[in-house]
């Protein structure tokens, strides 16, 4: 699409999470997502104020970060919004380009372009901001054959990266913004990066009897990319969306949505690695099958492990979401599979929605 000329995007790069003790969160999504540690940082390798461990799946790569000091802003960060989502970083053809353009079309800029190095190579960053505390960050790595980026030590034993439970890609990092700010957020990535709405659907579409949300669905020219942008919506009761907003202090990301290729057996490993996932309906199940009609999979199997399925035009997806993956009740996961479907699994968010409400219900917030 020419629209997106100006701000080319290769594709994902990493999600990195700051967090109180990255040591442990690197332990859980080793040990119940099944990721591999592949690289780290901190003081044994001349970082003085952070500890940073990568940890990888397929071409999922996650970076948990803590700060050693209180008054180090990944601390900071992290006593403010709790765990969660500081950088959705973009690989970029040219991380100077892409800073340049952004910055010109109105972004904020975080981090000047600037080259790191070390025997492996080089890598060139920039940053800029987004919605609440979080940024994007502009990875240009082709000239890099280290582990992640310069200065990273790597903790891959045998050079090998196993396969986990299956994960194989990012599929999609949703962002929670305030009542009435969705449509700035999606004037800003067609500004800043050409993206296209690709998918919305309103506070008619998407209601319980108590809350309600709105969503619209960014997308880069390839697809690759795809940001979905909530708003709350008027409930008469508080909205998961403003239960996210009160506890983050503000806008982030409230999902990270993983793709799998065998969801039966990566939910199935997930479970019992400890994972939690929300619960859905016996009753979802009664009518699941006549509006998604013929899959490949087994009926039985997705009831038994509450996996979700929706059809579109162009196919059907199936889905399930983790419950949030630290106390505040902010940030949580999805495992999708699509086999042709392109959307988010519209006609599940009624049914999501009254399984998180329950949780919620069940922390006194509803
Ligand atoms: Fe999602």
């Amino acid at each position: 699409m020419s629209s997106t000329d100006f701000m080319p995007l290769d594709g994902w790069d990493h999600v990195e999470l700051w967090v109180g003790n990255a040591k442990q969160a690197a332990y859980f999504y080793e040990h119940a997502f099944g990721f591999t540690r592949t690289a780290y940082a901190g003081p044994e390798t001349g970082v003085r104020d952070r500890a940073s461990y990568v940890v990888e799946q397929g071409a999922i790569r996650l970076v948990l970060t803590s700060g050693l000091r209180s008054d180090s802003e990944v601390t900071q960060f992290a006593c403010r919004h709790g765990d969660g989502a500081r950088d959705i970083a973009l690989q970029v053809p040219s991380a100077d380009g892409a800073y340049r353009t952004a910055v010109q079309r109105g972004a904020r800029g975080i981090a000047e372009p600037h080259w790191e190095e070390d025997e492996f190579g080089r890598v060139e960053l920039a940053s800029i901001a987004t919605y609440g505390d979080v940024v994007h960050t502009f990875v240009d790595r082709k000239d890099y054959a280290g582990p992640y980026l310069p200065g990273y030590r790597s903790t891959v034993e045998n050079g090998q990266v196993d396969s986990g439970v299956g994960l194989k890609a990012l599929d999609h990092v949703v962002g929670n913004v305030e009542l009435g700010r969705m449509n700035t957020w999606v004037e800003f990535y067609e500004r800043v990066f050409g993206m296209t709405n690709i998918v919305h659907f309103g506070d008619d579409q998407i209601q319980t009897e108590y809350s309600a949300l709105m969503s619209k669905v960014m997308a880069d020219g390839s697809g690759k990319i795809k940001f979905p942008i909530n708003e709350p919506a008027e409930g008469k009761r508080k909205s998961q969306i403003e239960e996210y907003l009160e506890f983050n202090h503000g806008p982030g990301v409230q999902h990270i949505a993983m793709q799998s290729e065998d969801i039966v057996a990566a939910v199935t490993q997930l479970k019992e690695r400890g994972v939690l996932f929300l619960d859905t309906p016996d009753s979802y199940y009664e009518e699941v099958e006549g509006r998604v009609g013929e899959i490949s999979e087994d009926y039985t199997d997705l009831k038994r492990l509450k996996i979700l399925a929706d059809r579109d035009e162009d196919g059907y997806l199936l889905q399930i979401f983790t419950k949030t993956a630290q106390d505040r009740p902010t940030v949580f996961f999805e495992v999708i599979e699509r086999h042709g479907a392109t959307t988010f699994g519209e006609g599940n968010f009624k049914a999501l929605f009254e399984s998180i409400e329950r949780e919620q219900a069940l922390r006194g917030n509803l």
